[in-house]
């Protein structure tokens, strides 16, 4: 698979800084940039940074070389030749800059049109790699902070794949053991004393469920003990418990699949429950290792650097959610062996998953080094508000439900649609479809756009604004170069077979080189597991088509034409990826 540019350039580099400086024995990474722009104008493509840093180590040494400036017009002296190089300058105090031959630009966007976006898969050093995200519990409604863990756990999924791991697992680790099942268990017997005469549709909302068992555990101390029986029961096994237990979850279930299949979502159970005959050979483990120690009746493991302690059982004897994690990650890494764990919460789960990662590394079952494989990480997200800043809640109750959220994200849409001149061309199909793709895409994108660890203002309006940096205005405009080549009444496929792609104007070159910057900005947004890199590309992307390219060059009907609608569907191709990483399903008519 070819590299990136910069990895490209990195190779030339190596050679050009061996020969320059033979005798360096330590190796010399080289230091690559792209230029950014100031004030609109770039020094070049890319620029070598390694004269500097050098000189210090060298100085003295190699005579030739009075300066940085000096070293660095050595180290472009002995840059190899290559297509890929137009030209090579030293600027300021040595930096070696490059510009990239448009020739060669041309050529790799039109070979990837040809062999396909795959072609610019990277290949990242992973093997085995999970991402543990969503994960609702069940009985509590799936919430806004879930949501963001489904969009970004989702998004991260699709970046990895890109890489072609060995393995993915998209992983649901839903919340489906604790305490309040016992109460819900309770209550649900109380009110059908005959299993037989539960109906899925009466506690389809489990949420009033909840709340009214809750208020009876709080209140009545008679039902406060059945329920604490209850737990024991279904603990222990009891046939009777079981079934209302699974009963209750497979309402649960159903909701989410309801959010899971608008969103697109793919993800594979493996829920609490599943872990709970792991706990007690796991902790049997961390016992051996003398890792377990007596804390006021509860039994729990100190970690370095953390004052309280983890509490791996309760005093009552009870397992908890750290419980569950212990036994699921020792099954991660020694059952699924799994050399990448991520795992997709809100920020205020850090702690948790520190102390866990902290006790498999006393227990010698993690590296020392949290840079060594296998890997675990904590991607925490920030908070989702309101516009008043506060938690993002309803009027009317406590929680957003997520399908009201989509519902309304939908809505609005429709009616944009249904207000625009041609809305009388739309089948109802059509219509249907695209509020949902320009909905949903637009309550990911917003999420995504903004650097995960932030809190995150949840507002309609500023999602569903056609102009500026949303799904909306992305999606516009991939519809709008669609209808550029449509209207050309050119046959694309037929194009890229016997077309030319050549990048003659300045700000074709732009666009051109953007795009091929792709995969060097996918792997810095893949490798940080940031989306909001991808995202900050593809808006420039956009951006760079409508207000450079499309405003200074004719495409239908010009002299370029066929070259000019080579690069439309080369942006045309990258854009999608980037929408299908970010999950939003692309508009093509508008
Ligand atoms: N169910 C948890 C919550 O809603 C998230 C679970 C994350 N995964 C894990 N292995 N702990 O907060």
């Amino acid at each position: 698979a070819p590299a990136s540019v910069r990895k490209q350039l990195a190779k030339l580099f190596v050679e050009a800084l061996n020969a320059t400086l033979p005798t360096q024995s330590d190796a010399i990474v080289p230091l690559i940039d792209a230029c950014v722009a100031k004030n609109g104008i770039k020094p070049a493509d890319y620029q070598c940074n390694n004269a500097m840093s050098l000189f210090a180590k060298i100085k003295g040494k190699q005579q030739e070389f009075i300066n940085p400036r000096s070293l660095g017009e050595g180290i472009m002296r002995n840059l190899p030749p290559s297509q890929m190089v137009q030209s090579c300058s030293v600027a300021g105090p040595g930096f070696v800059n490059i510009v990239l031959s448009k020739n060669w630009i041309a050529q790799s966007l039109q070979r990837m049109l040809t062999d396909g976006i795959d072609s610019w898969a990277p290949r990242l050093p992973i093997k085995r790699v999970m991402v543990d995200f969503s994960s609702p519990n069940i009985a509590k409604e799936m919430h806004v902070g879930h949501l963001r863990s489904t969009i970004i756990g989702d998004t991260l999924a699709r970046m990895l794949e890109f890489c072609q791991p060995e393995c993915l697992i998209r992983r649901n680790h839903i919340g489906d053991w604790g305490t309040q099942f016992g109460m819900l268990i309770a209550y649900l017997f109380e009110k059908f004393p005959n299993p037989e005469d539960v109906n899925e549709s009466d506690i389809g909302d489990l949420q009033a469920f909840y709340k009214a068992s809750k208020l009876r555990f709080d209140s009545d101390p008679a039902f406060k003990l059945n329920a604490q029986q209850s737990v024991v029961k279904l603990q222990g096994g009891d046939p009777k418990y079981r079934t209302a237990w699974k009963q209750i979850c497979d309402v649960s279930r159903t909701e989410f699949n309801k959010v899971y299949q608008r969103l697109g979502i793919r993800l594979e159970e493996m829920p609490e429950s599943f872990f709970n005959r792991l706990i007690p050979p796991t902790l049997e483990k961390l016992e051996k290792l003398g890792l377990i120690e007596d804390n006021e009746g509860a039994r729990v493991i100190f970690v370095e650097g953390v004052d309280i302690p983890l509490i791996a059982v309760k005093r009552d004897g009870g397992y908890n959610y750290f419980s569950t994690d212990l036994a699921s990650l020792w099954y991660r890494l020694n059952v699924e062996k799994l050399d990448w764990n991520i795992y997709v919460t809100d920020v205020g789960q850090w702690q948790h998953f520190d102390m866990l990662f902290k006790a498999f590394r006393r227990a010698g079952w993690l590296p020392k080094d949290p840079n060594e494989y296998p890997i675990c990480t904590h991607i925490g997200f920030g908070l989702v508000l309101g516009d008043d800043g506060k938690r993002f809640r309803s009027r009317s109750s406590e929680t957003v439900r997520l399908v009201d959220l989509l519902d309304e994200a939908k809505r609005r849409c429709k009616v944009a649609l249904l207000e625009r001149d041609n809305a009388k061309d739309w089948t109802e199909e059509e219509i249907e479809k695209t509020s949902e793709a320009i909905g949903y895409g637009a309550v990911k994108y917003a999420d995504l756009k903004i650097n995960r660890t932030t809190n995150y203002t949840f507002n309609f309006d500023q999602m569903l604004n056609d102009k500026g940096n949303t799904a909306v205005y992305l999606l516009y405009a991939h519809a709008r170069i669609c209808s550029i080549i449509r209207k050309s009444g050119k046959d694309i496929e037929e194009l890229k077979k016997n077309g030319n792609l050549v990048l003659e104007h300045e700000d074709e070159r732009t666009l051109g080189l953007h795009l091929l910057q792709f995969t060097e900005v996918f792997v810095e947004s893949c490798s940080n597991l940031l989306p909001n890199v991808l995202c900050e590309y593809l808006y420039n992307l956009a951006e760079i088509f409508t207000k450079k390219f499309y405003s200074s060059c004719q495409v239908v009907g010009s002299p370029e034409e066929t070259s000019r609608l080579l690069l439309c569907e080369a942006t045309l191709v990258v854009m999608r990826h980037c929408f299908y990483l970010l999950g939003i399903d692309p508009v093509y008519k508008l």
